[in-house]
């Protein structure tokens, strides 16, 4: 596989660090993500999630090592722009993403920043509005539009630059239930449709759309797999403060009453069919 973003040896630190907390916020980051994966980024609260998503896309520069992305240094200035054209971001504040007065406006914004041809904006604004499921509310105020069409919104202007890696950082946490589904369809279309995808959640039933998992402890990688292996960790889910899936609990309780239920479970569908197994047995 390709590799589209690579960190070597990477290590942040705030120029003020916030009282009692370590210096370094990320230290030793060796990570390489490849073009098209759908990667997960889990790890509790202050574990340099959020820290690490702006150093992909240049918002941070590394106080120490390196980021390549799609061949370019995050360190040489000249470069900065198309980095942060590439790594597109969004954020988890719906409300503070707005930028134009309409929707069409709001889409419109960044491309203007970077001085694309009007004809070329059109179609552009048309393009995304319509993969996101926004068209016809061109001449609309974003303040009208729900949780889940704002980050769509939000979704549509980070894509009309064309990225190559779009970072979800919580995106959904501040959204209802239907919304966080639009986001969550919105971030699959992207990822089917070849756009890397980087979803930073707090959520277990997020990450397990995702190819590969990471999780961040105290800035420091502790652990990478896929999401089925992650889950069949009890011990460092509960110490990572990651909640387990409905699925795996009962697992657990089923093979705690000695019933004869797989280990290596983690899914609704493969559990209810155990369970479906079971009774048809007695
Ligand atoms: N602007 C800042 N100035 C100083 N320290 C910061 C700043 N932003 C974050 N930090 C510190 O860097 C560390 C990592 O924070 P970061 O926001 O990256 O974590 P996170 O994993 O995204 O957390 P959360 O789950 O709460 O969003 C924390 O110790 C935090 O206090
Ligand atoms: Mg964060």
């Amino acid at each position: 596989m390709e590799p589209i973003i690579q960190l070597d040896g990477v290590g942040f630190r705030y120029e003020l660090p916030r009282e009692g907390k370590s210096d370094w916020s990320l230290r030793g980051i060796r990570l390489t993500v490849h073009r098209g994966e759908h990667l997960a980024v889990m790890g509790p609260n202050g574990s340099g999630k959020s820290t690490l998503a702006k150093l992909l896309n240049g918002l941070l520069i590394p106080s120490e090592g390196c980021i390549v992305v799609d061949g370019l240094d995050t360190r040489d200035g000249k470069t900065l722009p198309a980095v942060r054209r590439k790594v597109g971001m969004v954020f988890q504040n719906p409300d503070n993403q707005i930028v134009g007065t309409t929707v069409k406006d709001d889409v419109a914004f960044g491309m203007e920043n970077a001085g694309i041809p009007r004809k070329e904006m059109l179609e552009r604004i048309r393009e995304v509005l319509d993969r996101v499921g926004l068209n016809g509310l061109e001449a609309s105020s974003p303040h009208h539009l729900s949780g889940g069409q704002k980050q769509r919104l939000a979704i549509a202007g980070v894509l009309a630059m064309r990225p190559e890696v779009v970072v979800f950082d919580e995106a959904t946490s501040m959204l209802d239930p239907a919304g966080r589904k639009e986001v969550l369809q919105a971030m699959e279309e992207l990822h089917r449709t070849g756009t890397t995808v980087i979803h930073i959640t707090h959520s277990v039933r997020e990450a397990f759309c995702a190819e590969r998992v990471l999780i961040l402890e105290n800035g420091k990688i502790q652990w990478q797999g896929s999401p089925r292996e992650l889950f069949l960790q009890s011990e460092e889910v509960c110490r990572w403060s990651l909640e387990v899936p409905l699925a795996v609990e009962l697992k657990n309780r089923l093979r705690e009453r000695g019933l004869p239920v797989r280990q290596d479970i983690v899914g609704t569908e493969e559990l209810v069919e155990t369970i479906w197994t079971l009774l048809s047995r007695n």
